[in-house]
């Protein structure tokens, strides 16, 4: 049996343990010298991949990304950046044309969005770029010829999916001549409907490994009001206590990325201690027991 590469995809990017998201980086940093160091301290960790929207920020994410970049210098050319487009948000600000918050995945608005992601990060290529959500309006066809056609013309190297049904995923990648480097999902232990319904096995059989959006599950796990994320989030201290991970949003990673198809939790924090804290948790392996545990305490009963 080929064991999974470390990369995305045989055809996709390297990737470190954690990736970057930069969805909330308008918030988190004053200006690009503050979005500088902290880049540089992402580099120092070993985190290298950077995952990114056009949507972000109000369309104004990339912008900052790129002047952070920018005012990093040469070794920004470290950095692995996986961009997602074909989400259209209204913003009277930056997008005044968009009257209703859409899906756009026709050829040409994504060849846009490649362009305009491009100019904004000041990079020629984009390490992957991914259909953001599935757009009902587009042809199939159309938009496996406009993904492969963009790795063509250079400006991304590969090209996958984020949010997709398995059938979903599976007409595009029958459609296209490049395969589909990942489908980028939630996935979390409060959040374990990828495990039932087919999409990480698909992505096995696909060759690729998924990338993982809220590994924690959001802020239910971080300050918990139900009784029952209460009871998830003792167990999760259990856990990580007992494997030296720094809390339960460290045990939540843990959970994650102990599936076979080798999730690639993506983490948004502005924190480095926090993402220090979390690459550590990418690479603890849990006991299978544990991690059942954890699936019983978040399920609120025993496996069947
Ligand atoms: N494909 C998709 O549809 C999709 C959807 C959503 C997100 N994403 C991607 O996933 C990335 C991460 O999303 P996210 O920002 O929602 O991720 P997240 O890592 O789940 O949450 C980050 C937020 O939680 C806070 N936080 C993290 N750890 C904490 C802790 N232990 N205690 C208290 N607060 C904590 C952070 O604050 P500090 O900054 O103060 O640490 C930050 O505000 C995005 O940047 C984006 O790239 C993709």
């Amino acid at each position: 049996m080929p064991t999974l590469p470390d990369r995305l995809h045989a055809e996709g990017p390297a990737v470190s343990p954690v990736v970057w998201g930069c969805m909330r980086i308008r918030e988190q940093f004053a200006d690009a010298g503050a979005v500088a160091r902290f880049l540089g301290g992402l580099l120092d960790l070993g985190i290298t991949a950077i995952d990114s929207a056009d949507i972000y920020g109000d369309y104004e994410a990339e912008r900052a990304l790129g002047a952070g970049l920018r005012a990093l210098g040469p070794s920004a050319r470290q950095f692995t950046i996986v961009g997602k487009g074909g989400i259209a948000l209204t913003s009277p600000g930056n997008r005044p044309d968009h009257q209703v918050k859409h899906y756009h995945g026709g050829p040409e608005r994504l060849a846009a969005v490649v362009d305009r992601t491009l100019a904004d990060l000041g990079v020629e290529r984009l390490a992957a770029f991914l259909v953001h959500r599935p757009d009902w309006l587009a042809d199939p066809r159309q938009t496996a010829e406009a993904l492969d056609r963009l790795i063509d013309g250079g400006k991304i190297a590969a090209a996958g999916v984020s949010n997709h049904s398995t059938g979903q995923l599976t007409t595009l990648a029958s459609l296209r001549r490049h395969p589909v480097v990942t489908n980028q999902i939630e996935l979390s232990v409060r959040r374990r409907a990828p495990l039932t319904d087919g999409t990480l096995d698909q992505a096995i059989v696909h060759g690729f490994r998924p990338m993982i959006w809220s590994p924690v599950g959001g802020g239910r796990l971080l300050s918990p009001q139900a009784e029952a994320d209460r009871r998830l989030v003792a167990a999760l201290t259990e856990v990580a206590s007992a494997y030296g991970l720094a809390g339960p949003a460290e045990a939540a990673v843990a959970w994650v990325v102990r599936h076979p198809s080798r999730p690639v939790p993506i983490l948004g924090s502005g924190k480095l201690d926090r993402l220090r804290a979390g690459l550590e948790a990418a690479q603890t392996r849990l006991d299978r027991q544990d991690w059942y545990r954890l699936w019983q305490a978040a399920a609120g009963q025993e496996v069947d």
